[in-house]
């Protein structure tokens, strides 16, 4: 009877065949060396800076590219829509030069964001780039077609954009919602420890000055002892989970922070805010302090 049951179950149609050929997309080695050095020369021409912190979205508090690529698409879309209802052609030209216009940001954001991702993020943001390079060829080139009077062929380029530009958002939810690029990786640590002072560990037991990792139920935290003083965070960076406690400690406007050894994330060591990306969620923090027995406790700092 198991048996019947199992073998049915293997003929059942495979409902999500395009997010398992995403999965294969991220496994596939063919596009590294492109990648390695794509992502290793925009890391090099947009160096760290206000202008790389403002193209990961760092004042804004979560990643830039995701609003600018709706607002491009929003403009993409309502091209079609003005050119299928016979509206003004003055109008859908004005929409879809505000859609290429808003691109080249878009693309500068989603580039940079892409320069610091895993690899297999990256073989799949690859993808994800070039298919958005093609409409956006096919939508300059649309714009083109209808300020030189030829009416048909810009819409026909338009549609073959919007065709690709499709293409490229399902790549991007891929990576965002399934890959978790852009993502807060820390921002399950509120719901796993409760509110209150937990132990954590002897105070005696923590080396001076080096910030090592200790368990606390569920998760991992980064601790830094300098004497007395007890510094907390969450140990796993809000950018892709990496390990601040293999962090550098640094100085950044007279505050203390940690550097993220993965993809160079600053966070001040008081409050766990974010100094530079890529990350652009604070870092979970936690209050500290020591009993009269020597035990550190800590508590969310909420
Ligand atoms: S994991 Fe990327 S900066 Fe920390």
């Amino acid at each position: 009877m198991e048996k019947t049951k199992s073998r049915r179950a293997l003929r059942m149609p495979r409902v999500n065949a395009s997010a398992d050929a995403l999965d294969r997309l991220e496994r596939t080695t063919v596009m590294d060396r492109p990648i390695r050095g794509l992502a290793k020369a925009v890391r090099q021409k947009i160096g760290p800076g206000r202008l790389r912190d403002l193209l990961h979205g760092v004042p804004f508090g979560h990643p830039l590219h995701p609003p600018l690529a709706t607002a491009s698409i929003g403009c993409f879309l309502a091209t079609a829509l003005l050119d299928a209802t016979g509206a003004d052609p003055r109008a859908a030209r004005t929409v879809l030069l505000a859609g290429v216009a808003a691109s080249v940001p878009t693309a500068a954001a989603g580039i940079t964001d892409w320069s610091t991702l895993h690899r297999e993020q990256q073989r799949v943001g690859f993808v994800h780039g070039l298919t958005n390079l093609a409409g956006f060829g096919l939508f300059a080139s649309s714009l083109v077609a209808r300020l030189a009077g030829r009416a048909k062929a810009g819409r026909m380029l338009g549609l073959a954009g919007l065709c690709a530009a499709s293409a490229g958002a399902y790549l991007g939810g891929h990576l965002a919602f399934r890959q978790a690029a852009g993502a807060n990786h820390a921002e399950s640590v509120a719901h796993l420890v409760p509110l209150g002072w937990h132990d954590l560990c002897a105070l005696k037991d923590l080396p001076d000055g080096r910030p090592v990792s200790r368990r606390l139920g569920y998760i991992d935290l980064f601790v830094l002892r300098q004497g007395d003083d007890v510094t907390v965070l969450a140990d796993h960076c809000a950018h892709l989970a990496g390990p601040l406690h293999q962090g550098r400690i640094t100085v950044e406007d007279d505050d203390a922070c940690v550097v993220c050894p993965w993809h160079g994330s600053v966070f001040r060591l008081s409050d766990g805010s974010v100094v530079h990306g890529p990350a652009t969620a604070r870092q979970p923090a936690f209050h500290t302090r020591t009993r009269r027995d020597g035990t550190v406790q800590v508590r969310p700092a909420t």
